[in-house]
This record gives structure tokens, C-alpha cells and sequence, in this order.
């Protein structure tokens, strides 16, 4: 097999600039607004001002829905962008569901601030409808709702990238270069972003097919309180759901690291037999997963269990050691220049090293036992999520900002650099010691012994979302000439 894809780039025209553009600048805003309410919360638990109990889990509800659709909407741009070189994907598409995004954020917003509702980002059945109170039927109906809605744009956005991919490479085996990993072809293997597109569009179909099934089911739920759904059947799809679409945004934020780094390092990518068989093996065991989220179920089949808890030690490896060490491959002894982008994809690849030994500890039945309801899980997946994905975003931004403007950082963005890395690795920290102190997650009143990894927590955090609003200034100020290819 050839080391290397040289597969053909086909340029990207005006109009799909644009639409990327407005994905930038959608997705950052989003995820500074929820950095901020994310600080609000660190800080009302460290008792830095008082906040409304009821409004701390109407914040907590969009900070969990707005980052869990930031990422998603963040991801899809990066494998949209760099996919749309080797395929011819629609615009109106991608645009359709930027559309449908904002009417569902509006709906969100809508039902979680105007009408109270706060049963938490994964809307877990029966809640919806049982608020005792807190929130009417009618805001709890806009939640799900607007979350149809964006789940409705991604799936149409999904389709058209699948009839892209199979059009072009006329099986789903070739488009995963299944021939030069099964077999003896000596063709040039499909490149990086396309075998990543069809393990993620293979995930993310039947994931948000089966997340939209369960929205409805609740949605009839609100208005026929009679018809029941069986609650654990309900708890499956919704974390099947959950946990495909949060390991798809992660997996399509790689396709910029694969993309980029050797711009800057002048090695090419390698797509040899292990990155197709990891991706391969990555996406099949993504799918299989989801059961280590119930671990505490003890009514789940106890072979599924067995299934989560084994599948977790090693579902996320073979993905995550050939984007570390490829990247790590990659840069050594490569005379690498560093810069904003570089910086931010290294660190990325960092972040997601590191994020792996809390998420494994969580994911051991003995361990998860005792240390899910705490905030070393907040620890956790806040490594993979701010230190790794939030930092591709942010290196996919310079991408585009130093393609049009140079790559030399001023001193404000070198600055926002090490506010953003060192403010993340202590922000996480902190959890992750209130959470080996057993300090509970969730909560949004904290016992005095609590404040201390409430308040350490409270000033990292601060340093990461200066950081954030640094880099999107940058970006709003100098990318408004149009994106380049
Ligand atoms: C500086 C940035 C951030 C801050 C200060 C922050 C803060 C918080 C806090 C205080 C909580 C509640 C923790 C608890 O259970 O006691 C939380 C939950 C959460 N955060 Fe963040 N966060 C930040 C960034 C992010 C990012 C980048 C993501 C994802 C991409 C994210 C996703 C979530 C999710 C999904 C929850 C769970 C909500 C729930 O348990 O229902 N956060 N965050």
C-alpha cells in the first residue's frame, strides 16, 4: 500500500467559505456564552455570590445541552470543511442545519430561561414531565423540541455527507479502505478525513435516529401521561445517543489535526494499515460502548455490563494512539513551526492523552461505584471536552485566521495561550480533587469543606474563559474578509 492518499483537492468556492465561517462564529459564540455560565456555576458553588438554586439547574441544563451541541455543530465544520476538498457535499445542506441549529437553540433558550425547565441536558425519562411544579409542560416540550430540531438538521447533514462518500468511492468498505487493510490492494488508500467521515456518518445516523426516537417518545409523554415507556429502555437510547454524538464531535475535530499538523511539521500524514484499522475498530467499539454510562444500573442485562465495562478499556485506544502518537510521529525531529495553530492541535492531542486515565478509572465498575455521582466525572469528561476539543476548535480558527493574515501570534494571543492551557489543566484539576474527595456532582449548594476545590476551581476557570473571549475577539476582528481554502 502507498504510505500516503493523493487523492485529488477540490477547491471550495465563496459560498461554502461563508457557511463555514458562519459555523465559527456560531460555535465559538456558543461556547464562550456556555464557559461563562459554566463559571457562574463554579462560582456559586464556591460561594462567590448567591444563585438561585433553581435558576444554578436551568443554567446547568443549557451549559450541558449548548456544549453538547457547540461540539457537535464545531465538528461537523471541521470535517464538513476539509471532507468538501475530496467530495462534493451540498451547501444549502450545510446551511439547512445551521438553520435548523439556531430555531432549536431559540426553542431551548426559550424553555430552560423563559419557562423554567432544568431536568438536565440528557432529558432523562420520566423527568420531562414530572417537575412537581418546577416548569410546565409547555417548557419541557420547547426542550425537546428545539433539541428535534437540531437533531433533525444533523441527520439530513449526515445523509448528504454518506451519499457524498458512497457516490464517490461507490462502497462503504472502500470509503474505510478496507481493500488496502483486508486485502492486497496496492491502491492509494482514501484520505484521512474521508475514512473518518464514514466511521463517524456510520455512527452518528442510527445514534441520532435513535435520539430522536426517544424525543418523541417523551414529547408524547408530556401530553399522554397514561402511555408509559419503559424507564430503562428510555435510559438506553438516551445515552446511546449521548455518548455515539460526543465521541463523533471529538473524532471529527481529529480531521483537523490530521489535515494541519503537516502543513507545519512538512511530513506527510501516514495512512497506513494501523490508522485504517484503528478508525475501523474505533467506530465499531464507539457503538458498543454506551453501557458503561449505566454501570450503576444493577436492573441492566449483566452482559451488557460486561460488554460496557470491558469495551471501555479499550474503545477509545486505537483512535486515540494513532492521532497521539501520529501526531507525536508527525512533529519529532520535523523542525515543526509553532505557532497559535500548532500550539493549540499539540496541546489538544495532550488534553486527550490525559483525559484517558480519569475516564478508564471511571469506567471500572468498582471504581464508578463509588466515584460516579462525584465530580471527578465532571473531571473527566471536562479533560476530553475543554482541553482537547474546545482546543482543536480554537487551532482550526487560527487555521483559517493565519491562512488570510500570517501566522504570526501577537503577544494578546500568546498570552490567551497559556491563560487557556494552564486555566484548563487546573480548572479540571480541581474536579478531579473534589471528586476524590468525594465531593458529589450535580450539587448546587456546597458544604464549607467543599470550598476549596471550589474556589481553585472558580479562578482557573476564570483564566480559561478570558482566554476564550481573547481568541474570539481575534477571530470576530480578523476573519470577517471571507474564509480561505
Ligand atoms: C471554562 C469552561 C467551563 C466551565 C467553567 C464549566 C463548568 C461546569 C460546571 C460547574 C458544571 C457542573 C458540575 C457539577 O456537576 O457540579 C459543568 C457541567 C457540565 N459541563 Fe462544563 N464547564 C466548562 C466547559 C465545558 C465544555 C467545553 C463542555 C463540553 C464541550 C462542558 C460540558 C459540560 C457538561 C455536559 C456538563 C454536565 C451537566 C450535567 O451534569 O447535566 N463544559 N460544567
Amino acid at each position: 500500500m502507498k504510505a500516503v492518499s493523493d487523492t485529488a483537492r477540490l477547491p471550495l468556492d465563496s459560498s461554502a467559505r461563508r457557511g463555514v465561517l458562519a459555523y465559527l462564529v456560531a460555535t465559538i459564540a456558543i461556547f464562550v456564552l456556555m464557559m461563562i455560565f459554566g463559571l457562574l456555576m463554579r462560582a456559586a458553588q464556591a460561594q462567590a455570590f448567591g444563585l438561585d438554586t433553581g435558576l444554578f439547574y436551568q443554567i446547568m441544563t443549557v451549559h450541558g445541552i449548548g456544549t453538547v451541541g457547540a461540539a457537535g455543530l464545531g465538528g461537523a465544520m471541521i470535517c464538513w470543511y476539509f471532507l468538501r476538498h475530496y467530495v462534493v457535499l451540498s451547501t444549502a445542506v450545510l446551511v439547512l442545519n445551521l438553520g435548523l441549529f439556531v430555531t432549536g437553540v431559540v426553542l431551548i433558550l426559550g424553555g430552560a430561561f423563559l419557562g423554567e425547565f432544568a431536568g438536565g441536558w440528557n432529558f432523562l425519562y420520566p423527568l420531562p414531565a414530572m417537575s412537581q411544579g418546577a416548569w410546565s409542560n409547555g417548557a419541557a416540550a420547547a426542550f425537546l423540541l428545539g433539541l428535534l430540531l437540531i437533531g433533525s438538521g444533523f441527520l439530513v447533514f449526515y445523509l448528504d455527507m454518506a451519499r457524498a462518500i458512497l457516490g464517490k468511492y461507490g462502497s462503504f468498505s472502500r470509503a474505510l479502505g478496507w481493500p488496502q487493510l483486508f486485502g492486497t490492494s496496492d491502491a492509494p488508500p482514501p484520505p484521512a478525513a474521508v475514512v473518518a467521515a464514514t466511521v463517524i456518518f456510520t455512527m452518528n445516523i442510527p445514534g441520532i435516529l435513535v435520539g430522536a426516537t426517544i424525543l418523541v417518545l417523551n414529547l408524547v409523554s408530556l401530553y399522554a401521561p397514561e402511555y408509559r415507556i419503559d424507564a430503562l429502555m428510555a435510559k438506553n437510547m438516551t445515552y446511546f445517543f449521548g455518548h455515539v454524538f460526543m465521541n463523533g464531535t471529538i473524532y471529527q475535530c481529529l480531521i483537523a489535526v490530521f489535515e494541519i499538523m503537516p502543513r507545519h511539521t512538512g511530513r506527510p500524514w501516514k495512512i497506513n494499515k494501523w490508522f485504517l484499522g484503528g478508525w475501523t475498530a474505533s467506530g465499531l467499539m464507539v457503538i458498543l460502548v454506551y453501557p458503561q454510562h449505566l454501570l450503576m444500573d444493577f436492573v441492566m442485562p449483566e452482559w451488557m455490563l460486561i460488554v460496557g465495562q470491558v469495551v471501555s478499556w479499550v474503545h477509545g485506544l486505537p483512535v486515540l494512539l494513532i492521532s497521539v502518537f501520529g501526531t507525536l510521529a508527525n512533529v519529532h525531529r520535523s523542525g515543526i513551526r509553532w505557532n497559535m495553530t500548532s500550539g493549540l492541535l499539540f496541546f489538544a492531542m495532550l488534553g486527550w492523552a490525559a483525559g484517558v486515565f480519569p475516564g478508564v478509572a471511571d469506567a471500572t465498575i468498582i471504581v464508578n461505584q463509588v466515584m460516579h455521582n462525584t465530580q471527578w466525572v465532571p473531571g473527566h469528561f471536562h479533560t476530553y471536552f475543554l482541553l482537547s476539543l474546545v482546543s482543536m476548535l480554537f487551532g482550526f480558527g487560527y487555521h483559517l485566521m493565519m491562512d488570510m493574515h500570517g501566522d504570526k501570534a501577537s503577544l494578546i494571543d500568546r498570552v490567551g495561550f497559556w491563560l487557556f492551557t494552564l486555566g484548563g489543566f487546573g480548572f479540571i484539576l480541581a474536579f478531579l480533587a473534589g471528586g476524590a474527595a468525594g465531593v458529589p456532582r450535580r450539587y448546587a449548594v456546597h458544604l464549607a469543606e467543599w470550598l476549596v476545590y471550589d474556589r481553585a476551581g472558580t479562578i482557573f476557570a476564570a483564566m480559561s474563559v478570558t482566554a476564550a473571549l481573547v481568541f474570539m475577539v481575534r477571530f470576530l476582528r480578523n476573519l470577517n474578509k471571507g474564509v480561505s481554502s
